[in-house]
């Protein structure tokens, strides 16, 4: 009998991959740990924080673009499709979708933050009691199937995918991630993606190194993580957070450096660190409507509409399934 709970699909960080990767990605050069480590539930509650800065404009012109879309999307989507979220975080833009869909059939939000994922669904199942939500705790890149769900079983699906997540993406898992989408969500099936835009760098520099230091918190919050989860003894003063734009890769950087020279201990593994080292964490890649369309070329997807805001700071796409 299904509880309400999260359904874990595959391995999570709980299955002892946050500590294989972790010492995998520091013993490495460049070290590097994946992005999807950064989101515990103090790392999901601090994203949150991030989408209200006044610098993140990524939050508020998605919401407005997918508030003037959403007609459009809906007309195109048809009724009675089942609501499939990748990196569904606390589920604030699938509520237009909600409200603006015609009888969606069940919403499956998927994330890795079983915590933040779990006290979202909810606040949905509160404010929404007629709908069937069946919350996914998996990592999408290693999701193999959806669960079966009685009451959606023919309904075609929709997927969403918004807040530029595919932006943290490389194009090559970018690319497998969008493979695993089309299967996932079938021949009738149809995705719809919010990807962040090529802009000023300025405007760039700023939504990843806001005055309020939030984000310096959300990175940072990495080691707080490793400190807690898999005994280590980062000193969280010794380390700032690193963010910049790559113009040649197009992309935002963002790394965690070492302040002095340091030796920590993780997982009963010591670690050598120079002053001025870094560990990559996280990329955030811009688009063109170009670098859209090469990126869902190969994978069984087209293009069908694309949304953006009056100033063209942020794209969102419906992929229809080819
Ligand atoms: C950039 S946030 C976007 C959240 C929300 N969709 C929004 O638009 O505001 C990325 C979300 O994806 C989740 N996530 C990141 N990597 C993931 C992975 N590999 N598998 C499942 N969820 C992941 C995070 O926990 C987080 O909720």
């Amino acid at each position: 009998m299904y509880s309400g709970l999260p359904l874990k699909i595959g391995r999570t960080a709980s299955d002892g991959t946050f500590e294989a990767d972790v010492l995998a990605g520091l013993s490495k050069r460049p070290r590097a740990i994946p992005a999807k480590f950064l989101y515990d539930a103090q790392g999901s509650a601090l994203f949150d924080a991030i989408c209200e800065l006044p610098e993140y404009y990524l939050t508020r012109t998605e919401i407005a673009i997918l508030r003037d879309g959403v007609h459009q999307i809906a007309a195109r989507a048809g009724a009675g499709r089942q609501l499939v979220e990748f990196g569904s975080g606390s589920s604030v833009k699938t509520r237009l979708l909600l409200d603006g869909l015609a009888d969606v059939s069940a919403y499956v939000p998927i994330d890795i933050s079983g915590e933040h994922l779990e006290a979202t669904c909810r606040r949905l199942r509160a404010d929404y009691p007629a709908l069937a939500i069946v919350p996914v705790c998996a990592d999408y890149m290693e999701l193999p199937l959806l669960p079966w769900l009685p009451g959606a079983a023919g309904a075609a699906k929709l997927g969403f995918f918004p807040g530029s997540t595919i932006g943290n993406l490389e194009p090559h898992e970018a690319q497998a991630f969008l493979v695993n989408a089309r299967h996932l969500l079938g021949d009738d099936g149809a995705l719809v993606v919010g990807a962040d835009l090529k802009k000023d760098p300025d405007m760039l520099h700023a939504a990843y190194n806001d005055s309020a230091g939030v984000t310096a918190a959300f990175s940072l919050n990495l080691l707080t993580r490793m400190n807690r989860e898999l005994g280590a003894n980062f000193d969280i003063g010794a380390f700032e957070h690193d963010a910049f734009y790559n113009s040649d890769e197009g992309r935002i950087e963002i790394y965690i450096r070492s302040l002095r020279s340091q030796s920590i201990v993780v997982a009963g593994q010591r670690f050598f660190f120079e002053a001025g080292e870094r560990i990559h964490t996280e990329y955030s890649y811009k688009y063109s409507l170009g670098d859209v369309d090469a990126l869902a070329a190969p994978t069984g997807f087209i293009r069908a509409q694309t949304w953006t805001d009056p100033d063209e700071l942020f794209s969102v796409h419906y992929l229809a399934a080819v």
